[in-house]
Order: C-alpha cells, then sequence, then structure tokens
C-alpha cells in the first residue's frame, strides 16, 4: 500500500457541462467524490492523503466560480470537521494564506488546531497552493538566513531546500493520480513528485470512488520503481 497518495482533482466542469448542469454542480459532486476518497483512504490503511483543491492558477477564473469553491471550502469545513475529527483525521493545510478571506484563515486554522493531537489518516489540503510558489518562497527564506549570515550559500542542500518547504515533515508522496484524462503536474508538488509514480484515470472526478482509487492504486503497484537505481537481482 502506497504510504502517501496525492490527488489532481480534475474533470468537475467537464461532468457537469456532459449533463448540462451548472459548472458548480460538479464541484458539489466533487465534494462528495471527495468525502467518499477520504473515507476509503482510511480503511485503505493509507498514512496520508493530499488533494489539490485551489490552485495559485485559479484565481483566473470568473469571480462567481472562485466565490462558488470559496464556499463549497467553508461548507466542507464546517460541515465535515466533527467528523473527520471524529474518525482520527488529522488535518494540515499548505499553500499561501495570504490573499485568502480572513474567516477562511480562521476555518483552515480551526481545522489544523482542532485535529492537531490525531493520529489516523493526514489529509493534506493544498489550497491556494502552487508548487513554483512554494519553492519560491523556500528560496526566500534561504536568501534571508544567507543575508543575515545564519547560512552559507555553499550550504544549501536538495535536503535543506526541501525542509524549508510547507510541510517538510510530510514524505513525499507515493503515488500522484490525476482524475479526467488530462497528463500533467499543472504546478502541483513539482518538487515532491521527483519519484513519484503518477497515475491517469480517464473518469471524472465527481464520478471517483473507493473501486476507481483501489485501481490506481492496483496499476501504482505494478509499477517498478528504482529512485535512480538498478533493478533489483538482475545483475544488470
Ligand atoms: C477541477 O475541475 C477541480 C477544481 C478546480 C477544484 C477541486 C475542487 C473540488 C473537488 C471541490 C471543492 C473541495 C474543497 C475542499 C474546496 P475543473 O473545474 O478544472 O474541471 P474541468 O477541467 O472539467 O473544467
Amino acid at each position: 500500500m502506497p504510504r502517501h497518495v496525492a490527488i489532481i482533482m480534475d474533470g468537475n466542469g467537464r461532468w457537469a457541462a456532459a449533463r448540462g448542469l451548472p459548472r458548480v454542480e460538479g464541484h458539489r459532486r466533487g465534494v462528495e467524490a471527495l468525502r467518499r476518497t477520504v473515507r476509503a483512504a482510511t480503511e485503505l490503511g493509507i498514512s496520508v492523503l493530499t488533494i489539490f483543491s485551489f490552485s495559485s492558477e485559479n484565481w483566473s477564473r470568473p469571480p462567481s466560480e472562485i466565490g462558488d469553491l470559496m464556499a463549497l471550502l467553508r461548507r466542507f469545513i464546517r460541515k465535515d470537521l466533527a467528523e473527520l475529527h471524529e474518525s482520527n483525521v488529522r488535518v494540515r493545510i499548505v499553500g499561501e494564506r495570504e490573499g485568502l478571506e480572513r474567516d477562511i484563515c480562521l476555518l483552515l486554522q480551526e481545522a489544523e488546531d482542532l485535529t492537531r493531537g490525531n493520529t489516523g489518516l493526514t489529509l493534506v489540503v493544498a489550497f491556494n497552493y502552487g508548487a513554483r510558489q512554494e519553492i519560491a518562497r523556500a528560496a526566500q527564506l534561504l536568501a534571508i538566513e544567507v543575508a543575515e549570515g545564519r547560512l552559507s550559500a555553499a550550504d544549501i542542500s536538495p535536503e535543506l531546500l526541501g525542509s524549508h518547504l510547507h510541510a517538510p515533515d510530510i514524505p513525499d508522496p507515493d503515488v500522484i493520480i490525476r482524475t479526467s484524462g488530462e497528463q500533467r503536474l499543472s504546478n502541483f508538488l513539482l518538487w515532491q513528485a521527483a519519484y513519484s509514480e503518477l497515475v491517469f484515470v480517464p473518469i471524472n472526478w465527481p464520478d471517483f470512488d473507493r473501486a476507481a482509487l483501489e485501481g490506481a492504486i492496483a496499476e501504482y503497484r505494478r509499477r517498478e520503481r528504482r529512485f535512480g537505481g538498478l533493478v533489483a537481482n538482475t545483475g544488470s
């Protein structure tokens, strides 16, 4: 079983369009798929589930859709936080808090604070998240340390830069799943994806369920992970 599964939840709009429904209906059904997936991940014994909920680039969408996504996040935390807490889920948030409405920041903080001591599934919500922004921020933090004389530039290593990312204690994803058939990372976990297996699933996110998650994990398990080394026991 992979320890850390990350998901790009794509295709809500196409799911809705195919049914003649407004895009927001796709996002609403997307939240239901998220609930199913959190439950399935817990049952399957996965340690960390990271979901791409709102990207730094999603601000370019029409204001009404941005409003819908913010409203869904508010409702998700208000409605589901107690149940997540009861299920021993620990919620972590990665992304920029700056630029978010104050009440959203407070809700995100509340979710992290309430569940901090939980020991079951860690649900990492990437919200207002962009990987290049995350890496640039780590570079800024290192630059400050160098400027203040606390660090020598020559000592900057991949490990040190990695330790300045949003959630350095969380292991890299073993597998990144993207739904809807699109095959790209779209600025998601670029640093952490160095050795992740990528699994592209041809269904839209609102149709994702436990069977789809198990199918993606089966595909991951068929892959051979070498981390730049050689195949074990072949002598080649
Ligand atoms: C991609 O579908 C999905 C998103 C941009 C947001 C994902 C959001 C949810 C699943 C619901 C919100 C959940 C929380 C916790 C806020 P798309 O709109 O890009 O679909 P398309 O490519 O078919 O248009």
